[in-house]
């Protein structure tokens, strides 16, 4: 029985009812045997973490301060965090924006679609998309629109038919969700022009344009302007995060956008914060050198990048690896023939786990016929051991499969 067929007391709002109808968060992850190689987990390497810089910022903390940290108004180092956030958007946070700390990118999206979308209105999306925004999407409004890729872009053109559509059924779109850099799954970079075009757009459209940059640090040639950079217009909404180059689990990350929107988020957001964490990263930030830092991480990843496309080899005929231009994932595509479900599946039985392309797309898509990989999480050997066997899996499927 659907929950919708239950009648329970006391009653749950509609948007509870249609959470609970849909799917589970994180119904994405698969099991895992126990001697499994991850390669669907988007997390940094074990590495990559500075645990002990961290705990010697929290310690610091502590024999400075005592108690304060601890206490609902929080240490001073706090706007520490602030300050270097600032600092570390630059010219980017303008003049008529508002900078806002939240738990992580996840919660700046939460945060933006709470304030930009009501349930008649729409937001749009890049297909395939990053599945958790989906999940979050879903919980505001049933009108989620997608701009299918096509040749390695995602057309301007066809992003402005979708607003136009949009529109036309009396479902306007509200908010544009954007992975410019090394989108997560596909990797891909919107190119400059495209860049300047989305923007116009989302401002022709009367449209916030969120841009979420969670991997935008971890280019490995060179970066394009962001969209916030291109954004004249007072449209975007940049989201930024701790997450992929010091640590998730901190849940430090940051939307800076203009000051309507970001009022209404903060406002939103009360003082659902944590004083204590935001202080540590403050402190951690101070103190250590944050652009030699992620230069490091730059080359790390670019390294496991390459190493991960080598180990793959050549898969199949007619299935495609493109070299990963930043970022954390590598976006394998499959023939037209193969179904994602199944290809993730029979490498799930030879012991790699890795995700079907089809959780990037809303349910009325068609099969992307890709699975997503990631090279940032296992320790290196592992790594390429995994992609090795990868490649052995997708070359005896296609066996199978002629
Ligand atoms: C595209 C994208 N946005 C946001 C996030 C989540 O970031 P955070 O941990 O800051 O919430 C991720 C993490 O996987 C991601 O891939």
């Amino acid at each position: 029985m659907s929950h919708d067929q239950e009648h329970r007391w006391p009653i749950l709002s509609q948007r509870a009812d249609r959470v609970l109808n849909g799917p589970a968060p994180g119904a994405w992850m698969p099991g895992s045997s126990p001697n499994a190689i991850n390669l669907v987990s988007g997390y940094p390497y074990a590495d990559a973490v500075p645990v002990e810089a961290l705990v010697a910022a929290a310690r610091a903390l502590a024999q400075d301060e005592g108690d304060r940290p601890f206490q609902y108004l929080g240490s001073a180092r706090q706007s520490f965090l602030r300050e270097w956030l600032a600092r570390a958007m630059g010219p980017e946070l303008g003049a008529e924006d508002q900078l806002l700390v939240t738990f992580g990118a996840l919660q700046g999206l939460d945060l933006a679609a709470q304030a930009a979308l009501d349930r008649d209105t729409a937001v749009l999306v890049q297909s395939p998309t990053y599945m958790e925004a989906l999940e979050v999407f879903r919980n505001y409004t049933d009108h989620i629109v997608p701009v299918a890729e096509c040749d390695g872009v995602f057309p301007m053109g066809a992003v402005e038919e979708a607003l136009e559509g949009a529109a036309r059924r009396g479902t306007p779109v509200r908010l544009i969700y954007w992975g410019a850099d090394f989108q997560n799954p596909t990797g891909l970079v919107t190119p400059e022009s495209d860049r300047r075009e989305l923007v116009s757009l989302a401002a022709r459209h009367g449209a916030w344009l969120v841009e979420d940059a969670a991997y935008r640090d971890l280019f490995f040639g060179e970066p394009l302007p962001s969209l916030k950079a291109l954004d004249s217009a007072q449209h975007v909404v940049y989201l930024g995060t701790l997450s992929k180059t010091v640590a998730p689990g901190l849940r430090i990350g940051w939307a800076v956008g203009p000051k309507r929107l970001l009022t209404a988020m903060d406002r939103m957001k009360k003082d659902l914060g944590n004083p204590f964490v935001e202080a540590v990263v403050g402190e951690y930030l101070q103190a250590i050198d944050y652009e030699s830092h992620v230069r490091e991480l730059r080359q790390a990843y670019a390294q496991r990048a390459e190493e991960a496309v080598k180990a793959l080899g050549a898969p199949a005929q007619g299935v495609e690896v493109p070299k990963p231009r930043g970022g954390y994932f590598l976006w394998v595509r499959l023939r037209e023939t193969w179904d994602s479900d199944h290809v993730a599946a029979f490498l799930a039985q030879e012991g790699i786990m890795a995700l079907s392309g089809r959780w990037f797309c809303v349910e009325t898509e068609p099969d992307p016929h890709a699975i997503r990989l990631s090279f940032s999480y296992q320790p290196l050997d592992q790594l390429i051991d995994g992609f090795s066997a990868a490649g052995r899996a997708l070359r005896a499927f296609a066996e199978a499969h002629p």
